[in-house]
């Protein structure tokens, strides 16, 4: 759909309010696949740079248009990943947890992002386990949900929670695929409600959690919206939301009715060439909650 379009009149849509968002991200100046650090990298297919940085462009002109802030940290030649800002750190109240990355491949990227951080206001923590940022760790409501498995050690949860003064809810990714909790999570409705009620809400993807992370899932978000596989295998969960407007891969049909039906208006954009890396459009998004202008 375009943008102009707006969600069919649903029962729930007055509910879904826009909120403001500040997002750090990377144009992918330098991208292509050089290496293989999950299972969607492949050195022998061919990646088009300027295709990466028009989809990429669309992604930044879309948040733009809808009255975000968008930051931006210059690309490094030689760090074909820092386009995946989402594992620069984890920022919340102005203090920014660093990236240290379980890859040696992309050990590169977590000084540069600490320096951004640093030099934007935001009081820097070095981290000491290896974690890898918003791309494992997602602020729902007041509650932080981390995941392990693949990348991001346990012993960094409580690292964040010491950090941030929240509680730190840990997930056990088990499918390869899905090696990073921002692309079997997505957060939708990340906002206190009135009177504290907490109306925060996700979407998740059932297969890629072992059977304990399943079932704290659903008995602590007993209306999130459950994705089938066929959606979450062209990166559907790895979307970014203001609450209102949802922002998801064109493919990932059915989870775009699933939205609408709760009365999200899901924005199509479609990052095709990033996925050749692994990544799609929460991976190329940071959110910089607090700190100075
Ligand atoms: N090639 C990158 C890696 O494997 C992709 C990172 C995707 N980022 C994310 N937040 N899921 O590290």
């Amino acid at each position: 759909m375009s943008l102009s379009e707006t969600a069919v009149a649903q029962p729930s849509a007055s509910d879904r309010i826009q909120q403001h968002r500040r997002y750090l991200m990377c144009k992918p100046a330098h991208f292509t696949v050089s290496y293989e650090i999950n299972p969607w990298m492949h050195k022998a297919i061919p990646t088009d740079t300027a295709k990466a940085v028009r989809q990429w462009q669309t992604l930044y002109d879309t948040y733009l248009s809808l009255g975000h802030e968008i930051e931006l940290i210059d690309p490094i030649p030689g760090l074909p990943d820092m386009v995946y800002t989402a594992n620069g750190g984890f920022v919340i109240d102005g203090k920014a947890l660093g990236v240290k990355f379980s890859v040696n491949e992309r050990r590169g990227e977590e000084r540069p992002f600490m320096d951004w951080f640093a030099s934007h206001g935001f009081e820097v923590t070095e981290p000491i386990a290896a974690q890898e940022g918003e791309g494992d760790i997602l602020l729902v409501g007041d509650t932080i949900l981390a995941g392990f498995g693949f990348r991001s050690s346990i012993d960094s949860h409580r690292e964040v929670a010491d950090l941030f003064g929240r509680e730190v809810v840990s997930l056990k990714l088990v499918n390869p695929s899905f090696y990073h909790l921002d692309t079997a999570i997505s957060v939708l409705d990340p906002v206190q409600g009135p009177g504290g009620v907490d109306k925060a809400n996700i979407a998740y993807l059932p297969n890629a959690f072992d059977d304990t992370s399943r079932g704290i899932l659903a008995e602590r978000y007993p209306d999130a919206i459950r994705v089938d596989d066929a959606d979450g295998d062209v990166f559907g969960l790895n979307s970014a939301s203001d609450g209102r407007n949802v922002f998801i891969s064109p493919r990932a049909k059915g989870f775009d009715a699933q939205l609408r039906e709760r009365g999200y208006n899901p924005v199509h954009v479609d990052l095709s060439e990033l996925l050749l890396g692994g990544g799609g459009i929460k991976c190329c998004t940071l959110e910089l909650r607090g700190g100075t202008r």
